[in-house]
Parts: C-alpha cells; structure tokens; sequence
C-alpha cells in the first residue's frame, strides 16, 4: 500500500455563512482524501467579527508568525454586520493577503455544464479562462492621505503603487500558468488588461514589462485589452480569453464580472498565493449574514476553493475527482443561488463527496 501524504491547513471559517461552506469543504476534503490516500490536520482559528466585537483585535499578536507555517489557509469569509466596513477586510483580509506576501490572486472563470450562465447562447466551452490578478499593490497599497479635511477644500488622493519587480514576478507567473494550461490543450494566450491610454505611467511599466518578458515565452500568444474594454469583450466574446493578467484594482472588478459569466457567487472561488509561502484559498462572495445559520447557502464555491488548494498542494489528482463532482452536481442542483437550490448547504456537500467516493 503507498503511504499517504499528510497536509496541515489553517482554517479560517469567519464570519456569517463563512463556517457553513468551510463544513461542507471539508467534508469534501476528507472524501476526497479517504480516496486518494491523503491526510488533513486543519487548525482551526476564530479570527473575524465575532471575536473583533469581544476582543477589539482583528488579527491577534503572532497571528501572522503562527500562519506562516502552514502552506495553506482555508478561509471561508470575513464580513459582519455589526462592524464597520472596512475595518475586518483590512485588518484581516488584506492583511493577510498583504503580510504573507500573497502576490496573486488566481481566479478561474469557468462554465460547468448545466448552470444557468446569464450571456445567451455561451456554452461551457465559450467559458473557460482564468484571472491572474496582482494582489498586493495598486490602489490598495495604502499609499495617499487628505489634507483640509473637512474644509470645501478637501484634498484626498489614493495612489496606484507599483515597483517593477511586483509586475514582474506577477507577470512571470501568468505567463507560466498559460504554459501550463497549454500542455492541458488550452489556447496558450495571455491578454494583458490595463489601461495605458489614461495610466500613461504605471500602465506604461506594466505595458513594457509585459512586452519584454513575452519576448521569453514565444510559445504564448499575447494580447492587450483596456479594461473598460475588456468588461465589453467578457460579455460579448468570453471564449477570446484563456488568462489574463492585471492589476488589484481592475482584477477585483473584472472578477466580480467574470463571478456572474459563469454562475455567480455560489460557485466563484479563488486563491490567494504565495508560491513560496502560505497560500490562501476562499470563495469569492462575502459572509451573506442573512443567510446565516439557515442550511441554504450554497457550499460550492468554498469546495472550488477546497480543489484549488488541494491542486496547490500538488494533489491534481483528488483535484480533478473534485472538478467533476462538482461539475456534476451543478447539473443536479436547480439553481446555484442560495435557497433556490433544491437541497440544503450540508445536502450539496454530501452529493459532491458521494460522488467522489463512488466514481
Ligand atoms: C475581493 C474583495 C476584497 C477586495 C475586499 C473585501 C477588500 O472584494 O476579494 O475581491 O477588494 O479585494
Ligand atoms: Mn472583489
């Protein structure tokens, strides 16, 4: 018998409907590894609003330090309706993203059969790139301030940060990722999004960086949209798209954009990542506070985030036996928006893991 592997994940089920999904991930894991001869030890932490409201602390004293030694974190959502927007995102989300260095934010954009896509007649195989989004600069580095506040006068600024080698280790690993999707018979085409003809500074660099390191991968097709156009080509021609890769601030609203192109956020994940450090994988949408507690939020985009963590971990077997399940189940559910599923959160993840133990 081949020994099992053993992976040690944090989990960070959060707040809302965040531990509902985080289950039924779980669950789903541990299908999964029952099948494939792999071990999970999750370590649980209680960071989010609950503990924000008891304690004051967002993220704790060694919180970081603590998390460093794992190779992945499971988190289900930050969000709560009782503290202030802004200060969970940025003191727990964008920390975290920030402080373990988690320089992409990969977000697969994929149509499973049988869900109900909003753009007519686009078809599964119309639907299937990928986002590599920068994840640690731009407008959410935090560089800016106001002066005269509170005068007529008010000046406020918010400053699109970037240095070169933050576009270019973002840039290295899309142009890697179109390489592999290659090999799996993926176009092998990587459109740069940005928008260089107002940006005339930093779009520049990303414009030129881009260009220089096309130059070592002649294997890839490159292409360039603005990203106000490329909102428009999303919509109209999705299938023009195998990876793109952009900024924070444009990779987070074309994102939410392409979340909807393939079903919404019942099935969106995404991962945070440090190729050389700790990794974090989440669904996209939030916490869904109203939802809470009630067994009919939808568990299939913290699954998708479960398989893109175990495919980080190097298990694309287990991966793969997630991928069809779920592409499976989403033929069997009525919708993929919560409460109009035809079963309940803890039903679907049960589905999902039969099915993997049984094919
Ligand atoms: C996302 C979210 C976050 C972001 C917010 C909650 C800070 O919208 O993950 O896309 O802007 O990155
Ligand atoms: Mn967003």
């Amino acid at each position: 018998m081949s020994e099992s592997r053993r992976h040690m994940i944090a989990v960070l089920p959060g707040d809302g409907t965040g531990p509902e999904v985080i289950n039924e991930g779980k669950k789903v894991l541990l299908a999964a590894g029952r099948k494939f001869n792999i071990d999970f030890e999750f370590t649980e932490f209680d960071f989010g609003g609950d503990r924000y409201l008891k304690t004051g602390e967002t993220l704790p004293e060694g919180a970081i330090e603590q998390l460093k030694k794992f190779k992945a974190i499971y988190l289900g959502a930050i969000g709560h309706p009782d503290v202030a927007p802004g200060i969970l995102e940025l003191g727990i989300l964008l920390s975290l993203r920030f402080e373990l260095d988690q320089y992409i934010n990969l977000r697969p954009v994929k149509l499973y059969p049988g869900v109900d896509c909003p753009l007519k007649n686009k078809k599964p195989e119309d639907i299937d790139f990928v986002v590599v989004r920068e994840n640690t600069g731009d407008l959410y580095a935090g560089h800016g301030g106001t002066t005269r506040k509170g005068t007529q006068y008010e000046v406020a600024t918010q400053v699109m940060v970037y240095d070169r080698q933050m576009v270019d280790r973002c840039l290295e690993y899309a142009f890697d990722l179109a390489v592999e999707r290659k090999k799996e018979g993926k176009p092998g085409k990587l459109t740069l999004v940005h928008k260089t003809n107002v940006m005339t500074f930093v779009g520049d660099m990303w414009f030129r960086a881009f260009m220089e390191m096309s130059g070592k991968y002649p294997q890839i097709q490159t292409d360039y949209n603005h990203v106000d156009a490329s909102c428009m080509w999303m919509v109209k021609n999705p299938e023009w798209y195998d990876v793109i890769v952009t900024a924070n601030m444009f990779g987070d609203i074309i994102t939410d954009l392409g979340a909807m192109i393939q079903g919404g956020m019942g099935i969106a994940a995404g991962g945070n990542i440090n190729p050389y450090g700790t990794s974090m994988f989440e669904p996209i949408g939030g916490s869904a506070p109203k939802y809470t507690g009630m067994n009919i939020i939808n568990p299939l985009a913290a699954i998708e985030a479960g398989r893109m963590m175990l495919k980080h971990l190097g298990e694309a077997e287990a991966a793969n036996a997630i991928e069809e399940a779920v592409s499976s189940i989403c033929t069997r559910v009525s919708s993929l928006s919560a409460g109009k599923m035809g079963y309940s959160t803890s039903e679907v993840g049960d589905m999902v893991s039969e099915y993997i133990l049984s094919h």
